[in-house]
């Protein structure tokens, strides 16, 4: 359709079926502001350039105008625990070391030695001084410059100015960021509101106990914006229909980088016919494909029960509900069945992705590779430490080259078929972008919406409305 042929539209159509809203109305519990207060907002309907997924221009400017200055999920608390621990972060263009220092906070260094820029470490460990494997000079953990062998040829180099550059570090919920840039708005600031919702689901109790990353062989967004929506089961993933109430989910944006995602599990999908569908059979759906329920990490075996006259949500929700307290040692009798059951996929621009609700969460990452046809995924799953039990150190990342499959990792389980059934789309995408005719892609109004804020926002820091501070 030509531009001008556009239609008018304000976006206030929904799929028919049950609505979130309606369902946090007849949830066991009650639900909180969070779930409730719906934030939509209609942003047009005009159609995308596909050269934001295939241009190295693009990505060249992502790299100078975005990147520097966002606050980027560079680690979890748990992957350094001790003084000493470090790991590398690389992500578009750059090489970063993240420390922990004796008193517990962290610094964030460039990885790259001021000598002949040999990069410091390329893999994680624990030291307290970072001697570069080439000539050897040599930084404390800190960052300050420690020495170097031939000290008598490098009498021009003053020791005080051969500090490390640093990068800005905060934290939140268990989650470490950096900026490269420092300055602009607080962790804080840039996260709102999405601390808020957190505070019920408390990340920072949680540990990595799975991370696996996985090289796509399509664009970061291409990719990240497979995991925005949820409605592409109806013919991406047929099997999970039975109980995903996959165009009933919501969508809503807050500010420039927050947006949500709340599928409703454990409800019939508006597109499959009721008829002769139980509440059992749901659950029985469920259970066998869901891949967060209690049984994907742990050897109890998780079997429900629906009473007559009960919702398959209400009984997911009071098995999860008993299932947990007694797993974690917390009470979580007024957790309502939608934070023990749904997806609540939160996204931070740009490319981080932690799963609210109680359950074992997933937190997505994505990164660009060095070219615009390629990205890396990283999925980890948290869980839940017990009450009063230290956090153990997270699991280590696993990486699963191109043509690895997610099904090659069994820890992962039925969500291994999920990400199978995902991944063999994005190559096509890619290619097909690569050749599009129209040069556009268009997206639905409403179930489309994060892709479009996502648009909006890193638009806003290419033409220098959001970014561009010097500290
Ligand atoms: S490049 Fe690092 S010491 Fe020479
Ligand atoms: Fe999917």
């Amino acid at each position: 359709m030509a531009k001008d042929e556009q239609r008018i539209t304000d976006g206030t159509a929904r799929s028919e079926g049950i609505s979130w809203t309606e369902l946090m109305t007849v949830d066991s519990r009650s639900a909180p502001a969070c779930l409730t207060q719906e934030s939509y907002q209609y942003r047009g309907s005009a159609p995308l350039p596909v050269d934001r997924y295939t241009s190295e221009a693009v990505a060249s400017l992502e790299r100078e105008k975005m990147w520097p200055y966002v606050w980027q999920f560079a680690a979890r608390e748990e992957d350094l625990p001790e003084p000493g621990d470090y790991v590398v972060y690389e992500n578009a263009g750059r090489s970063y070391l993240l420390s922990r220092q004796d008193d517990g906070s962290v610094r964030a260094v460039h990885n790259v030695c001021l000598h002949r820029g040999r990069k410091l470490r390329t893999t994680d460990g624990t030291a307290d001084k970072f001697v570069c494997p080439f000539h050897g000079f040599s930084w404390n953990k800190d960052g300050t410059f420690a020495g170097m062998p031939c000290k008598w040829d490098f009498a021009h180099l003053v020791p005080e100015k051969l500090g490390l550059p640093q990068a800005e570090v905060a934290h939140w919920g268990g989650y470490i960021f950096i900026r490269e840039m420092f300055g602009g708005p607080t962790l804080e600031e840039y996260l709102a509101p999405l601390p808020d919702h957190f505070k019920r689901w408390r990340h920072e109790e949680c540990t990595t106990a799975l991370w696996i990353a996985k090289e796509v062989p399509a664009n970061w967004k291409v990719t990240m914006e497979a995991f925005m929506e949820a409605w592409h089961t109806i013919i991406t993933h047929p099997q999970i229909l039975p109980f995903t109430g996959d165009c009933n989910s919501a969508y809503w944006t807050w500010g420039d980088n927050i947006n949500v995602n709340l599928v409703p599990f454990g409800v019939l999908s508006p597109h499959l016919d009721p008829k002769g569908k139980s509440q059992q059979w749901i659950v029985d759906e469920f259970v066998k494909y869901n891949g967060r329920s209690a049984d994907n990490y742990s050897n109890d075996p998780f079997a429900v029960t629906v009473p007559k006259g009960m919702t398959a949500r209400e009984a997911l929700g009071n098995a999860m509900r008993a299932a947990y307290s007694s797993s974690t040692g917390y009470d979580h009798e007024s957790a309502t069945d939608a934070e023990l059951l749904d997806g609540l996929v939160y996204n931070v621009f740009p490319n981080f992705a932690p799963w609210g609700g109680y359950m074992p969460n997933i937190v997505y990452r994505w990164r660009p590779g060095k070219t615009p046809d390629t990205c890396l995924m990283e999925v980890r799953i948290l869980t839940r430490v017990p009450k009063g039990k230290p956090i153990p150190r997270g699991a280590p990342m696993r990486l699963l080259s191109a043509d690895d499959k997610w099904t090659a990792c069994t820890e992962i389980g039925v969500l291994g078929d999920v990400f199978e059934q995902d991944m063999a789309n994005l190559p096509y995408v890619q290619e097909g972008l690569h050749c599009s005719k129209t040069g556009e892609i268009n997206l639905g109004n409403y179930q489309e919406i994060r892709v479009r804020q996502f648009y909006d926002t890193l638009d806003k820091y290419i033409k220098g409305q959001l970014g561009g501070f010097k500290a």
